[in-house]
């Protein structure tokens, strides 16, 4: 948020209520997360880069987000668009200079918003100069950087482990002989965690971005970092356990041995240390991104001692159905499973989900971001839902998604959630100049739906989720405060309170697509926000919700 604004808290120094002065940023804060290729393009050549989002900082800051997390912008051959890495301590030509990223950083510090970068642990690029010599020769020392392995009897994969974007997780190099396993892309090769030598190497990644003065990191699929020892088979999975969403083949097994062994921890454990340590002042975070559904294995990530992830994304909201009673008892069930001191968060969408706006209709995605913004934990937002983006489809031409190439036609491609940001009604939306070409296609819609657009109408999604971030930053209870849900609201409704010390506020969703009216559990004070213009108080024992309508109440003292 600008700081000129005359009704604006700035960032970064919020009111606690009275509570600790020393609330870390990434607990009262809201991430935003700018997918690099998709944001603002400078140099025309129809992808994203630094220097462009460097020019929308203004637009950031009077967002009123606290940080934004950048997908990853190194050098890459782009095979996964940068979750292949070919270098963890430079920056893409494409995406600009490691001066760029400096003058980025110092400019956002400068306004105070954090900056925290992505890091991929998993696998690297195969053409990272780690893996060239590790499949140069069986004798390399760099070989037991990667994870080899002889095939079984008959030339057979090593196991039967599944490759998350299709087909088997192992592929023979023939110059060798021995298979090397990849979780995603056959040029995704897994590194080797278990040989202290990869362990030191990666800390030392770590440390380059923290010298720099980062301000934490997005851990890419952090629990698929350590496998079974003895590479045991996967057992098939006959219905037990699944995602969020269908994976195609990769559902068929239980992801047994594959992913999350409990030396995984360990891991985590020396990571928060290094953090820990270079955050005496400013507190740097670690955010894992882990796909796992069943509580207690993903509250494991915070650690024993809460000495691991900070916050490890909480995907359940993706997994809800869109109703009152299944939202309800998918936030309850993450309040009662968290550890004690443990800060929680929540995510309704990046840049391998479908888009918010398109998973729920554009009127339940507003009651969405209402609901994001004012639940307790931190609230990490895609770029582009703030004004209601929805998914772009892509022609069979257009595909860029490896997985959507690997596996056509079960809807697994991730190109529509990722297409570029418009900003106004020029060609191509402002995101690359009219002569250029975006590497996706833009929305047909992008000279209505764009930022310019939503900042003129007061009744946008762009303008409500302004309005609910300055007010999430006004109130100590909606940044910090407790969570309790109201038992007496009717079965279309959720609703709950926020509460720090003095400052009480209700919030209220109707689910339904009809009108129900609400009971309030206590006199109301004064409405705060609503998701629909003209929502108005008749009297402070109830409010009457349209459909699909949320609202935000401040509570008599
Ligand atoms: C998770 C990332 O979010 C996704 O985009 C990527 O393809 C895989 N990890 C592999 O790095």
């Amino acid at each position: 948020m600008s700081n000129s604004s005359s009704n604006v808290v700035v960032p970064g120094r919020r009111d606690t209520g009275g509570g600790s002065q020393a609330t870390p940023w990434w607990k009262s804060g809201v991430v935003y997360q700018i997918y690099p290729r998709s944001f603002q393009d400078s140099n025309a050549d129809g992808v994203g880069d630094l220097p462009g989002i460097l020019t929308r900082l203004d637009y950031l800051s009077d967002l009123g987000v606290d940080a934004i997390w950048i997908s990853p912008f190194y050098p890459s051959p782009m095979k996964d668009f940068g979750y292949d890495v070919a270098d963890y301590t430079g920056v893409d030509p494409l995406f600009g200079t490691l001066a760029d990223f400096d003058r980025l950083l110092a400019a956002f510090h400068g306004r105070g918003l954090k900056v925290i970068v992505d890091w991929v642990p998993n696998h690297t690029s195969d053409e990272h100069p780690w893996f060239k010599a590790s499949r140069s020769s069986r004798t390399d020392p760099r070989r037991d950087f990667y994870v080899w392995r002889e095939g079984r009897a008959g030339g057979a994969p090593p196991n039967n482990w599944l490759s998350t974007f299709g087909g088997p997780a192992w592929t023979l190099d023939p110059p060798t002989g021995q298979y090397y396993l990849h979780s995603f892309l056959p040029e995704q090769p897994d590194l080797n965690w278990r040989n202290p030598e990869v362990r030191r190497a990666m800390m030392d990644t770590l440390r380059f971005w923290l010298d720099r003065g980062v301000d934490g990191f997005r851990i890419d699929v952090a629990h698929r970092v350590m496998k079974d020892p003895e590479f045991r088979d996967n057992p098939p999975n006959v219905g037990q356990g699944q995602l969020h969403k269908q994976l195609g083949d990769f559902d068929s097994q239980l992801h047994l041995y594959d992913s999350n062994h409990r030396d995984v921890h360990e891991v985590y454990r020396q990571i928060r240390r290094l953090l820990d340590a270079y955050g005496s002042k400013e507190p740097r975070v670690a955010v894992g991104e882990i796909h796992i559904f069943d509580l207690p294995e993903l509250m494991a990530f915070y650690g024993e001692e809460e000495d691991e992830l900070h916050l490890p994304f909480n995907f359940t909201l993706l997994k809800a159905p869109w109703n009152a009673a299944a939202v309800r008892r998918t936030v309850d069930a993450m309040e009662a499973a968290l550890p004690k001191e443990a800060w929680p968060n929540w995510v309704l969408g990046n840049h391998d989900e479908s888009r918010v706006a398109s998973r729920l209709g554009e009127e339940a995605a507003r009651a969405a971001m209402l609901l994001l913004l004012t639940l307790r934990g931190t609230p990490t937002l895609y770029y582009g839902d703030e004004i209601g983006m929805r998914d772009v489809p892509v022609t069979p031409e257009q595909v860029m998604d490896p997985w959507e190439k690997r596996v056509p036609g079960l809807n697994l491609g991730r190109d529509p959630e990722r297409s570029p940001m418009p900003w106004d009604s020029s060609a191509h939306a402002g995101f690359t100049p009219p002569t250029a070409h975006p590497w996706l296609p833009m929305a047909a819609d992008a000279r209505e739906r764009n930022v310019a657009a939503e900042l003129r109408d007061s009744g946008s999604m762009l303008s409500l989720t302004k309005a609910l971030l300055r007010l999430r930053c006004r109130h100590p209870a909606l940044h910090l405060g407790s969570y309790r849900p109201v038992a007496s609201a009717p079965t279309e409704v959720f609703a709950y309170l926020r509460e720090q010390n003095e400052d009480r506020v209700l919030v209220a969703l109707n689910f339904a697509a009809h009108p129900v009216t609400l009971a309030l559990p206590e006199p109301a004070r004064a409405l705060l926000a609503g998701t629909h213009a003209g929502v108005r108080l008749a009297t402070k024992e109830e409010i009457a919700l349209r459909a699909h309508e949320g609202v935000v109440i401040e509570l008599a003292r």
